[in-house]
């Protein structure tokens, strides 16, 4: 499967969404047409506004979409009218029977949760809605969302598979080339402030401490946050100069894992080389979901111990795989790289 990511960012105002969700009209028959001078004259059109449940006109005067959906709890919700309204928010879509890059991309949203803290479930709130909803009932994504240690103000949702499209559709998030194969969709989300009516694109893949300051500074009309424990500015700046391996790391794994500062969603990494035999760790990294399918001992006996979230198969190539090693390898002292906070030499 290939999955395309789309680092595009779109910034919309109100403004221009207006223009590309426009308010759609029915023309009224013209009812006067006369003929005497054999002038044809049309009476001005009335317009009836088409209504559909399905979507909501906020106060910006922007048609949201709003259809009803059913919360990791059962609770119905319809998505503009108890979601959105007045919130900070983001949303991104999501299916639990996901193998690549869901799972990495749920395990990104949980970093910026982290980095939210407080302010979550208090104006800052994140739906992660399934795409997949015949698979994923309430009580799927309930066991899937504590797979990630989400905490309060995260909801996962589920609803009418056509309507989700639709909103997917409405939201600029699904695109005619994700139908082909409805799974292979794009890592983005949406991220915004209802009142303020600014909201913006943004990929998955961004660096969590950057979404995590637009959410809580930019969106909240830059007002002070107790709630960020760390910000963008402290974030380390030597990306250009990272060697691939630290990159593959930094960008794919490392909202999983870490190296020396114990397990997360997954283990700890330290030494990870030197416990585990290198053709074991190399068809790991490459396939987990082959290995958990083969059976393996190691692999099966971690997915217990890790509540039974597996590892995604991020689609690595066997070159990656080996920079990827290497780097790990450096971090536990085994070889001659030396790896400093946020760069290496
Ligand atoms: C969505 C979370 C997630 C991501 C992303 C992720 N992993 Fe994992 N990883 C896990 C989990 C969970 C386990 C252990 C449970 C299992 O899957 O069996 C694991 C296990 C491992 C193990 C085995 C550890 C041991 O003690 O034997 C290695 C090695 C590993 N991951 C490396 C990586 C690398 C390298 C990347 C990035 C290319 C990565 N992981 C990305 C969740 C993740």
């Amino acid at each position: 499967m290939w999955l395309r990511m789309k680092i595009s960012i779109l910034f919309t105002t109100a403004t221009v969404a207006a223009s590309i969700f426009p308010i759609r009209s029915v023309a009224a028959p013209a009812e006067a047409i006369t003929s005497g001078n054999n002038t044809r004259k049309m009476v001005a059109e009335k317009s009836y506004p088409i209504v559909n449940p399905n979507l909501a006109t906020t106060a910006n005067g922007v048609l949201f979409p709003n259809p009803e959906l059913t919360d990791h709890t059962g609770k119905k919700v319809r998505f503009y009218d108890h979601l959105i309204k007045g919130k900070i928010f983001l949303v991104n879509f999501i299916y639990t029977s996901c193998e690549a890059y869901c799972p990495m991309e749920t395990a990104r949203v949980k970093k910026f949760q982290d980095l939210l803290g407080e302010r979550m479930g208090k104006d800052i709130f994140f739906y992660s809605i399934s795409i997949d909803p015949e698979t994923d009932t309430p009580e799927v994504l309930a066991a899937y969302r504590k797979k990630f240690n989400a905490g309060p103000g995260w909801t996962f949702l589920t609803g009418n598979e056509a309507e989700i499209d639709a909103m997917r559709r409405h939201l600029g998030l699904l695109v005619d080339t994700d139908i082909d194969d409805k799974k292979d969709h794009g890592l983005n989300m949406l991220i915004g402030n209802e009142k303020s009516g600014q909201w913006m694109r943004r990929s998955n893949l961004d660096k969590a401490e950057v979404i995590a300051t637009l959410l809580g500074e930019n969106l909240s009309e830059w007002r002070e946050t107790g709630g960020l424990t760390n910000s963008f500015v402290n974030a380390p700046l030597k990306v250009a100069a990272m060697p691939r391996g630290e990159e593959i790391y930094k960008t794919r794994c490392i909202d999983c894992h870490s190296i020396g500062g114990g397990d997360g969603l997954g283990p700890d990494l330290k030494n990870v080389t030197k416990t585990r035999d290198l053709k074991w760790l190399t068809s790991w990294i490459s396939a987990p979901n082959k290995m958990l399918a083969a059976k393996d001992p190691i692999a099966t006996a971690m997915l217990v111990q890790f509540k039974g979230l597996a590892m995604p198969n991020l689609g690595l190539s066997e070159f990656d795989v080996g920079l990827v090693i290497e780097f790990l390898k450096g971090s536990s002292g085994e070889s001659n790289m030396t790896i400093e906070q946020g760069g290496a030499k």
